[in-house]
């Protein structure tokens, strides 16, 4: 029951595929957005600690739990969790999520994903230049109300084929080529960005602020409000987010390590790269850039009806304020970094699916890729063409927040106290290129499952208003539509489980 054909071409493809995975859009906007809204150095604090007591352990357990996993065979966290405890069945349940979120999540990201292709070649068709801030955030507004459909459905339908596509091509042959050409890139135009971003001064360009107003902004601490609960939450909300622990293809794409091979030191460079990413480029571009022309206020009120509108509606207005040479080359790099950024991620989401299908169903690596790209066509239209009635919001929120949270808190419980923390610290450290200080143990059994435990329940009065709050019948749909995504993927699992059990039986 194993999809034998599938492994990692290098140690450098495999931590750049992982870097890839959790470096996505989150990194550049949705990091600065959660990062204004919650009082800029305010926010940073609750974020680092998340990110040393949650992030880096969870990243342990992930890759721990995963190259475990694919030592028997599953490469899917139904069946990885399964293998870690494989008396109770309710772990393959718990298992589901890490399907479910990859689907759900990729429905509506694939979309935003596309965006970002359209948007590069609008920069480079000069479309923005001569425009008014008002016509470039209408230019948006259109595009996503689809006032002219044809443009938007089909760059989405370009990128979901392009990501099926890859993945049917597999782990060494698609996936890892993709990162070792994409981060590289991202890097630069990263680079030459946040360059732009820093040195902006005031008188300049129209500039009315130096860059580093928005630098100081957010990284002067603030430690009046650090004890605030939504700011805690919005912080480990967005370590969740940006390093792509809870969802589970984390754990997949660690099934296809070898059992000798160093995972201690690998997960480090991967999470600790996309931190680099996040917090010294993510936060170098989109807050200096647009504090610099806008200030501190405006930019805070802009950021107040969601992240997209800064990235898309704002910045490339502000790009025409740099000529139409720089303006043209600082869209491709902005609009061209985050769709490497995109890209990267949505692949991970794919491959626990595909995984799924070729180690339960038997399915070869094409059939299942082109699945995963129908399922995330026919679960990403609804977000397509009701985007403004709140569709797109409602799956970020259940698959893109609360999911990850409830997922690993199971999976870090089951780890560290059902599996058990001797074995566990051992699987953490076998093949280890480095020593692992030995506090993490007692913060992956104790303190890792306690901040959790606190996120989830912390998040409660929110679900519960959510829930209890009227909505529109789409996002009621939407609600539907997840929920069905759920249960049918808890039912294939326990198809898999009942064929399983019969192969079993007549191997005795
Ligand atoms: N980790 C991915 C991101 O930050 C999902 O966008």
């Amino acid at each position: 029951m194993s999809s034998k054909a599938e492994s990692w071409g290098s140690r450098m493809g495999l931590i750049l595929a992982m870097a890839g995975n959790a470096v996505g859009l989150g990194n550049f906007l949705r990091f600065p957005v959660q990062a204004i809204q919650n009082g800029g150095g305010a926010f940073m604090i609750p974020y680092l600690v998340c990110f040393l007591l949650m992030g880096i352990p969870l990243l342990w357990v992930e890759w721990a739990t995963g190259r475990f996993g694919g030592r028997f065979g599953n490469h899917s966290t139904p069946f990885i969790l399964h293998e870690l405890d494989p008396k109770r069945s309710v772990w393959k349940y718990i298992g589901v999520f890490g399907i479910f979120t990859n689907i759900a999540v990729a429905a509506y990201y694939c979309y935003l994903e596309s965006w970002t292709l359209s948007y590069v070649w609008h920069s480079i068709q000069g479309t923005f230049l001569g425009q008014s801030a008002e016509q470039v955030a209408g230019f948006f507004g259109a595009y996503v109300g689809l006032d002219s459909p044809i443009e938007p459905i089909g760059f989405w339908l370009v990128c979901l084929v392009l990501n099926t596509w890859i993945l049917s091509r597999g782990l060494s042959g698609g996936v890892e080529k993709v990162a070792k050409i994409g981060m590289p890139l991202l890097l630069i135009f990263g680079a030459f960005l946040a360059f732009k971003g820093v040195t902006l001064k005031s008188g300049e360009e129209g500039a009315i602020f130096d860059g580093l107003v928005g630098l100081n902004f957010l990284w002067t601490p603030d430690l009046s409000t650090i004890w605030s609960a939504k700011i805690w939450l919005a912080a480990a909300g967005q370590i969740f987010f940006t390093l792509s622990v809870g969802m589970g293809s984390i754990q997949c794409y660690a099934s296809y390590v070898k059992k000798k091979d160093d995972i201690a030191l690998n997960a480090m460079s991967a999470g600790w790269m996309n931190e680099f990413v996040e917090v010294v480029l993510g936060s170098s571009i989109l807050i200096p850039i647009a504090i610099g022309y806008l200030g501190v206020d405006q930019v805070v009120e802009l950021t107040k009806n969601g992240g997209l509108g800064l990235g898309f509606k704002t910045l490339p207005y502000l790009f025409t304020q740099w000529g139409p040479l720089l303006a043209a080359m600082a869209g491709v790099a902005w609009f061209g970094l985050l769709f490497f950024a995109g890209i990267t991620s949505s692949l991970a989401m794919g491959t626990p699916v595909m995984a799924f299908l070729q180690d339960e169903f038997g399915w070869k690596r094409g059939p299942s890729a082109w699945m995963f790209g129908l399922v995330i066509l026919v679960l990403g239209l609804p977000t397509v063409l009701y985007f403004n009635e709140g569709v797109f919001d409602e799956y970020d929120y259940w698959a893109g927040t609360v999911s990850l949270v409830v997922f690993a808190l199971v999976e870090v419980i089951l780890f560290a106290w059902v599996f058990g923390m001797e074995k566990g610290w051992n699987e953490i450290n076998d093949g280890a290129d480095i020593r692992i200080p030995r506090v993490y143990r007692f913060i992956i059994k104790y303190v890792t499952p306690v901040i959790l435990g606190a996120v989830f329940f912390g998040s409660l009065p929110e679900i519960y208003s959510k829930l209890t709050s009227p909505v529109n019948g789409y996002v009621a749909a939407a609600r539907f539509l997840l929920l069905g995504l759920f249960l049918g993927i808890s039912l294939l699992v326990y198809k898999a489980y009942k064929k399983r059990l019969l192969f079993t039986k007549q191997k005795a």
